[in-house]
């Protein structure tokens, strides 16, 4: 049976993934890779799970051998705001892992990975609006330079190698499993963490910052249907993946339609800069003709789903 390695499986896109593809595939069929984040009980008994840092590239073949993995769903990664305050840790994580698991996937003749790059590959030089797919990288973090330096390598070993290498520049993540990792969009998950819980929230970004979004539930399907979308079809092998844009101001508006006590304030920190770095939102038509993009949710479905969903979590 093809068998599939998540890593970064217990950060914030990996927990939820990695349960989609074990519907999909069987519980057996998903090794999930975590590294210094704990996976919760209910997480470890869901199939079988590994330690893995990705920057050991022995450690990455042994479990690929050891499990006859043919498909690998790289989320290991260092985020935004983590990796400005660590921008060598970034740097080692990010292109030293992915190169290890291109050099695995070539070495050991995988089917495919799977990465996630980030709107944070964008930087001065394009327009802020419908950013198209082809636009010029000149991002201006670490985490940035990481996913320009990511698409290209993937790239290259899809030319010079045939490694099925495909990649989604994924928006600012919304969820309510795991919290967010330490990117710049973190406020978005904040803000409702705090509505539910009846707290007043400080957003660490301008009320009128607008950055692009998406709803778990999309990033997932992005991520698996492009995974599983008919080679011949993808033009290219890495696409921009749009959902919804709104300020932080939308954000807290929409949220106070289902809970009017909620309050916002804000005060803007270094994140600020880094927010303003990133496109407002994203031309995704390749996506859309290539492999069927097509996002379910929009602020009001997204924001009425993580409110219900939050309530039942925080009750538990
Ligand atoms: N969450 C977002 O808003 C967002 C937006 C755009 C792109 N992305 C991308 O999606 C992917 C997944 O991100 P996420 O939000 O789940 O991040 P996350 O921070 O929640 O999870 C990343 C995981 O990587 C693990 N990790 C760190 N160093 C490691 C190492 N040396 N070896 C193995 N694992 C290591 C961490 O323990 C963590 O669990 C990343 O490539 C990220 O850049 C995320």
């Amino acid at each position: 049976m093809s068998k599939i390695l998540v890593t970064g499986a217990v950060g914030q896109i990996g927990t939820e993934l990695v349960q989609a593809l074990r519907k999909m595939y069987g519980r057996d069929s998903v090794i999930a890779a975590g590294h210094t984040a704990k996976p919760t009980k209910e997480f470890r008994d869901s199939g079988p799970f590994a330690y893995l840092n990705v920057a050991d590239r022995e450690q990455i073949a042994k479990i690929v051998v050891d499990n006859q993995i043919v498909t690998v769903y790289h989320m290991a990664s260092i985020l935004s705001a983590v990796g400005e305050m660590n921008p060598q840790l970034c740097y080692e994580v990010n292109t030293g892992g992915l190169y290890n698991v291109l050099e695995i996937a070539r070495k050991h003749k995988l089917e495919g990975v799977i990465a996630a790059s980030s709107i944070a590959a964008f930087g001065a030089g394009v327009p802020r609006d419908n950013v198209p797919n082809d636009a010029v990288l000149l991002p201006s973090t670490m985490y940035g330079v990481t996913k320009v330096c990511g698409e290209l390598m993937g790239q290259y070993y899809f030319h010079k190698y045939g490694v099925d290498f495909r990649c989604v520049r994924l928006p600012g993540v919304v969820s309510t499993e795991t919290m967010p990792g330490g990117g710049t969009t973190d406020y978005s998950v904040e803000m409702y963490y705090a509505a539910v819980q009846g707290r007043h929230y400080t957003c660490f970004v301008r009320e009128d910052t607008v950055l692009p979004m998406m709803y778990i539930p999309d990033t997932v399907k992005a991520l698996i249907d492009l995974a599983c979308a008919q080679n011949s079809r993808l033009t290219r092998r890495v696409y921009n993946a749009h959902s919804m844009s709104f300020s932080a101001g939308d954000l807290a508006q929409s949220i106070r339609r289902v809970i009017p006590k909620f309050t916002c304030g804000y005060e803007p920190d270094y994140r600020q800069k880094i927010a303003d770095s990133w496109p407002r939102s994203l031309d995704d038509s390749l996506a859309r003709q290539d492999w069927g993009w097509k996002p379910m949710f929009g602020l009001s479905e997204m924001t009425e789903d993580m409110i219900e969903k939050l309530r039942r979590k925080l009750a538990k």
